[in-house]
């Protein structure tokens, strides 16, 4: 267990290199298994949950090798088709390798995930999907059971819009007989990316970056060699750390088009950026103005971007409104801003924020991943120490922040309990 001591108030300079994206290379990951033989990905960030997934990929037969942001899966053979609940309940994203596995091998047995930081998240959307590719599914002592002689292709659409259940049957659909119709598709770059990737292995998809994505079913994949995107989250968080302490960094190796949504709600807060094909500097940011923002599906403002922007709002004079569509409990970092000086009503899913002049350091403690990177945004710019406990929730999607942040100039260290 690490905490995290921040000395804030102090301005950052230079240049940061973003990192591979974590929600990206996961489901590349579990596709590995559609094929037989060696996939090699790269750019991919060192984090937890990644670690996760192989270990999850590895209980299933394949073996693999992570060394320097690169890793190489051999899936030729897959001995088991149970993920086990030990795997499962620390990282959700491990129901990505149900699609797989029934395309596959024709069966799967992945535990339920369970509860989650950030409100009730089910699998439902994933289970009826499969269902309708012709899947026979039961629930059984907290595992899902799934099973068929051979995925049929149909048409599915889903509730509400989402990125893991679209991902799913993406890799499910590519094996099946016949044609698959996705509406109502994710839109968001990592579902671009798994398409992308999927279509090097020879799968047969159309309406990339579209809301109707079709797949016609092929009888073969095979293992690629490929590049993971930049991670727009971790690009999305450098850049709100560099306009909380009212710093002209540069975000580089990043796909600006990715945070569309976050650089317009910038603009509109008044803050003068530089944006090229693969950075965003910050040129200036006197007199930013409060802002009323909701998230939404891509290309909406993201969900996993709305506790950093809440916690650069806490320091912007006046008041502005976060309206959280997505997830139900997204605001269990609140009560620590609260304790370094913002001044936060939430109700329900609204946040109401009366912007400080300046924020103060206080112990706090990270609840969840994006809720505890605001934590470390606020510390940066609040006057005096903070100490952020469980830093572990941060590390699941920040590969080496502190040196990173260091290298910008912030007085932040790693420090064991
Ligand atoms: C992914 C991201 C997560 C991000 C989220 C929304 C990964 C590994 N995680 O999560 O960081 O915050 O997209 O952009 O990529 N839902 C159901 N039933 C289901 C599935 C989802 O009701 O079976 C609901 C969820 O509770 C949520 C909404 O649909 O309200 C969208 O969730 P979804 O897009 O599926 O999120 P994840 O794929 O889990």
């Amino acid at each position: 267990m690490y905490r995290f001591i921040i000395k804030g108030g102090k301005e950052l300079s230079g240049k940061v290199k973003v990192s591979g994206s974590k929600n990206a290379a996961l489901p590349l990951i579990a596709a590995s298994l559609l094929a037989k033989g060696r996939t090699i990905l790269h750019n991919v960030p060192d984090l937890k949950d990644i670690q996760t997934m192989l270990k999850v990929v590895h209980t299933l037969g394949p073996i693999f090798h992570f060394e320097n942001n690169k890793i190489i899966i051999d899936t030729t053979h897959i001995k088991s088709h149970v993920a086990p609940y030990e795997l499962v309940k620390t990282m959700r994203a491990s129901i990505y390798v149900l699609g797989p596995l029934l395309a596959r091998v024709g069966k799967a047995k992945v535990s339920l995930p369970g509860g989650c930081a950030i409100g009730p998240r089910p699998i439902n959307f994933h289970i009826e999907a499969m269902k309708k590719l012709g899947a026979r599914i039961s629930i059984k002592e907290g595992f899902v059971h799934a099973r068929t002689s051979k995925l049929k292709g149909a048409e599915i659409y889903f509730e509400k819009v989402s990125v893991g259940a679209t991902a799913n049957v993406l890799m499910a659909s590519v094996l099946a007989r016949g044609k698959t119709v996705i509406k109502d598709a994710a839109l968001e770059p990592e579902i671009g990316n798994l398409i992308t990737f999927l279509k090097k292995m020879g799968a047969d998809i159309q309406g990339k970056d579209t809301d109707t994505i079709i797949v016609n079913g092929v009888d073969n994949l095979k293992p690629v060699e490929y590049t993971v995107i930049p991670d727009r989250i971790e690009a999305g968080t450098f850049i709100l750390a560099g306009v909380i302490t009212r710093s002209n960094i540069t975000v580089e190796n990043i796909h600006p088009t990715h945070i569309r949504s976050l650089i317009d709600v910038l603009e509109r807060m008044n803050i003068k950026l530089k944006v090229t094909d693969d950075s965003v500097k910050i040129r200036s940011c006197s007199d930013i103005r409060p802002i009323d923002i909701k998230t939404a599906p891509y290309p909406g403002f993201p969900t996993d971007l709305q506790p950093q922007l809440g916690a650069v709002l806490a320091a912007v004079p006046g008041i502005s409104v976060i309206n959280e569509t997505i997830f139900e409990n997204r605001y269990t970092h609140v009560p620590e801003l609260i304790r370094m000086g913002s001044d936060i009503d939430v109700e329900d899913h609204i946040a109401i924020i009366r912007g400080k002049k300046r924020l103060t350091g206080a112990p706090v403690m990270a609840s969840d991943l994006r809720g505890g990177a605001a934590l470390v945004l606020a510390a940066l710019a609040a006057k005096g120490e903070s100490v952020i406990q469980r830093v572990y929730h941060i590390d699941r999607g920040y590969e080496k922040i502190e040196s990173k942040l260091k290298n910008l100039g912030a007085r932040i260290e790693r420090v064991k309990n």
